[in-house]
């Protein structure tokens, strides 16, 4: 049975040939440590991590690479970002459509650091209503902290919209991109974004354990971590100098590398294209599996914008049921449950049942979809 992959969401595969091929290429001729040391070695693995962050850079629009810090994940990047920007009084703002990987450390500076949150509703298919969002402003709102889209309703939030009623205002706009980086445009000048958290994982087409946090220039954020950075060792503090400030400890030199190469791709391929592909697919999709009696689609409407993820109910199943019935039996890789997204399914009105998960990228093609679809239609209910 050929393996269809339609689990992009979570993380994307298969990746472009170059990525592995880059990683393995590199650790068979360079184990050093980037940036500490002058040998050959050593300045090769920092000129590699130098090329990821000029690619990421590329993509996203950024002046200067610097501002780039690269890390394990998006999670991490919000970890960052939340906790070493917000102090003890300050207010955010961030929507019910979030994450647990922006909900728990928004959480946790309200619960550790006194911070105040406030979390805008959203419609049952995933509309941030932007009269609630400038209700939601405050004199001590220092952060709106939000997804670009959700990563259970695949609705997509008006971000230069936000960031104009931010910028008014002097509050900071931090987005999540872990939806749609690499495969819808983000343009940080443009889009008014002061942080943009990422991983490389997904729409980047880099390996696990890769992500990272644009940070503008004149936004300082206490590092989440101290210690080495094979610069200024002798002082005590932390470097203040860009990236180091943020970057404590030795990277993840050939995650990086295979990153620098899966950001090549998109940057070659352009996130137009890819956008496009993704598009037509995740329509294809919604439009087949809403002529399937007994289906249940959530977030946006057809015709609306859409990231490349669709989640859905069979009447009488248990998500988690449906989806391993698809791998055990199809041999089609969905992901069920809450994916880590509480506050969404309160959204959509799926506490108590979770959803399964289709999503796409780049490599995926019709036929899947089709057999996918297929499957759905004709998987007899148990
Ligand atoms: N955040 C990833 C997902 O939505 C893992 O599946």
């Amino acid at each position: 049975m050929e393996q269809v992959y339609l689990d992009w969401a979570a993380s994307s595969w298969p990746k472009p040939t170059g990525v592995a091929q880059a990683m393995v290429d590199f650790m068979g001729a360079n184990g050093a440590n980037p940036g500490r040391g002058g040998h050959r070695q050593a300045m090769t693995a920092s000129r590699a991590i130098y090329e990821c962050r000029v690619e990421l850079a590329k993509l996203f629009h950024v002046d200067r690479p610097t501002d780039i810090a690269l890390l394990s994940s998006a999670t991490e990047a919000l970890n960052l970002a939340i906790k070493g920007f917000l102090k003890p009084g300050d207010h955010v703002i961030s929507t019910e459509l979030e994450h647990n990987s922006v909900r728990r450390p928004l959480e946790w500076v309200r619960v550790n650091q006194q911070v105040e949150v406030t979390y805008v509703g959203a419609s049952r298919n995933g509309t941030i209503d932007l009269q609630e969002v400038s209700k939601a402003f405050r004199p001590t709102t220092k952060l709106f902290a939000c997804s670009h889209a959700s990563n259970l309703l695949g609705s997509v939030v008006p971000i230069a919209k936000i960031a104009e009623m931010c910028s008014e205002r002097g509050v900071k706009l931090l987005v999540d991109a872990a939806q749609t980086a690499g495969s819808f445009p983000i343009d940080v000048n443009a889009m008014g974004i002061d942080m943009l958290a990422f991983p490389g994982h997904k729409g980047l087409l880099g390996p696990q354990g890769t992500g990272g946090l644009y940070i503008h220039p004149e936004i300082e954020l206490e590092p989440l971590l101290h210690g080495g950075t094979g610069s200024n060792s002798e002082e005590v503090g932390q470097p203040t100098v860009r990236p180091e400030r943020y970057e404590a400890g030795t990277r993840n030199t050939p995650g990086l590398v295979g990153l620098k190469e899966g950001v090549r791709f998109v940057n070659t391929e352009t996130v137009a294209s890819i956008r496009a592909h993704e598009s037509k697919l995740i329509r294809r999709m919604q439009e087949g599996l809403e002529a399937i009696p007994g289906i249940c689609c959530l977030g946006p409407n057809r015709g609306e914008e859409r990231a490349s993820l669709l989640a859905f109910v069979r009447k009488g199943e248990d998500p988690a049921v449906t989806a391993h019935r698809l791998d055990r039996e199809y041999g089609i890789a969905v992901r069920a449950g809450y994916h880590c997204s509480p506050l969404g399914h309160q959204t959509a009105g799926t506490t108590e049942t979770g959803a399964v998960r289709s999503s796409v990228g780049y490599a995926t093609t019709t036929e899947q979809v089709d057999t996918f679809l297929e499957a759905i239609r004709t998987m007899p209910a148990k």
